[in-house]
């Protein structure tokens, strides 16, 4: 397996570090190819629990090298905040390597995030507010500031002095806010982060192809998700990046047929955090059954999650767009108490029905859902371990999403911990 692509299939959250910290140890790199520290990986080792928003989930094996690619967005002072707060607890960064054509998030980036966040008023996406948007749109202006911009500092000022113009013109003008110093960017970019951040600094492109060319094992690791993509997602209620498989390629520099096995990550349930439509939401006392049995709540900004059932329509829309090889369901054990277990299996509007995604955002808008009802196995499935001791009724609801996504389930998850996981 010289190259896998773990993603999520959802709206993100799907428990993706699980998955991508059980393939670690067969691994020797892990890649982060896009998103920023929007992102929220929540590992559990031996009883120990880490929540990672920059790093890649590798950071946790010493046999790792993991890899900040080119397509991710950098806040230094949070990379820099991570690498301090895993250290700390005897976690070793040394082997960490750092793309040099990876963008930086700079402060005026957040600012302007909140500030459109504000201005967007009811209309609001519902942002992390770190900068994301903001830091890609600027890479696709080509005025962003990158990594390897640390490394020479005239460029480093010549850029910023262009670039802060127009962004405190912007805060000023528009939004009536204070101007950004550049004195204050450069003591902090170049004078703080530079020296530590430098050593980090790498062709990780280089790096990765010749690891490849060595028959090494990488595991590329989707941050956010399929339906949070700008292309593919719900737009404009999507992250600024491509999460899907696509972005596995253009955000590390390996190319398509070096790809040779992606896995979805699906929760048994769906969630999602921030506006945009939801078919399936829940907004009764199922939705909060699995708000509290699923802790939903953002492992980075504590939001409550909005929860719903199982869509089989999204799934084989992600397994399509993906190409998925295979599927991992997590947190099933969360549905253990339910008498029955609703799952989407089409949409239904004006008396047409929809198997497929319909690519009309409008339409997507109004969609109700048409479900069918399994039989819950109301039984405790936290100590499992087998796939043949999870209960009929679990194994059904397995079958089913196989059946209807055309992709094999290789994993259940039935728990947060590392041992909670049945191999089907
Ligand atoms: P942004 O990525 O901060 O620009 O936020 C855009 C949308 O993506 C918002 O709806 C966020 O809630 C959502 N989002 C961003 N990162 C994550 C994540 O890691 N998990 C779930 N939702 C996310």
């Amino acid at each position: 397996m010289p190259a896998t692509v773990v993603l999520g299939t959802q709206w993100g959250d799907e428990g993706k570090g699980k998955v991508t910290d059980l393939l670690g140890a067969e691994m020797d790199a892990v890649v982060r190819y896009q998103g920023g520290h929007n992102a929220g990986h929540t590992i559990v080792v031996e009883g120990e629990s880490f929540a990672l928003q920059l790093l890649p989930s590798g950071i946790l094996y010493d046999t790792v090298t993991p890899v900040i690619g080119n397509g991710v967005v950098i806040d230094p002072s949070v990379l820099l905040a991570e690498i301090e707060a895993v250290e700390k607890r005897g976690v070793s960064t040394e082997k960490l390597i750092v793309s040099g054509s990876a963008h930086m998030i700079m402060p005026y980036h957040l600012e302007l995030d909140r500030m459109t966040e504000r201005f967007l008023g009811k209309n609001k996406l519902g942002t992390t507010k770190r900068g994301i948007g903001p830091a890609y749109a600027d890479k696709a202006s080509r005025i962003g500031l990158r990594i390897q911009d640390l490394l020479d500092e005239k460029i480093f000022i010549q850029k910023l002095e262009v670039v802060l113009k127009e962004k405190n013109a912007i805060l000023a003008k528009v939004y009536n806010r204070l101007p950004i110093s550049l004195d204050q960017v450069v003591s902090d970019y170049l004078g703080k982060y530079a020296p530590k951040i430098s050593p980090m600094i790498a062709d990780t492109v280089g790096f990765l192809q010749q690891s490849y060319a060595n028959n090494k094992n990488i595991l590329l690791e989707g941050a956010q998700a399929t339906f949070l993509d700008l292309d593919h997602g719900t737009y404009p209620f999507v992250t600024s990046s491509n999460p899907t498989a696509g972005g596995a390629c253009t955000g590390s520099g390996l190319g398509p047929r070096q790809i040779d096995a992606v896995i979805g990550v699906a929760k048994a349930y769906l969630t999602r955090v921030g506006s945009g439509p939801f078919p399936t939401e829940l907004t009764d006392e199922v939705g909060d059954l699995l708000v509290d049995r699923g802790h939903e709540y953002g492992t980075n900004t504590g939001r409550r999650r909005r929860t719903g059932w199982f869509d089989l329509v999204l799934l084989g829309q992600a397994a399509r767009i993906n190409s998925l090889s295979e599927l991992a369901i997590t947190k099933l054990d969360v549905l253990d108490p339910l008498e029955s277990v609703k799952v989407c299996v089409a949409y239904e509007l004006d008396g047409d029905r929809f198997d497929t995604m319909p690519y009309h955002q409008s339409t997507f808008h109004k969609v109700k859902p048409v479900y069918e009802e399994l039989p819950g196995w109301q039984c405790d499935t936290t100590h499992i371990t087998e796939s043949d001791k999870l209960p009929k009724e679990a194994r059904e609801l397995i079958a089913l999403i196989e059946e209807r996504s055309s992709v094999h389930v290789g994993y259940v998850g039935t728990g947060p911990g590392r041992d909670q996981l049945v191999r089907m």
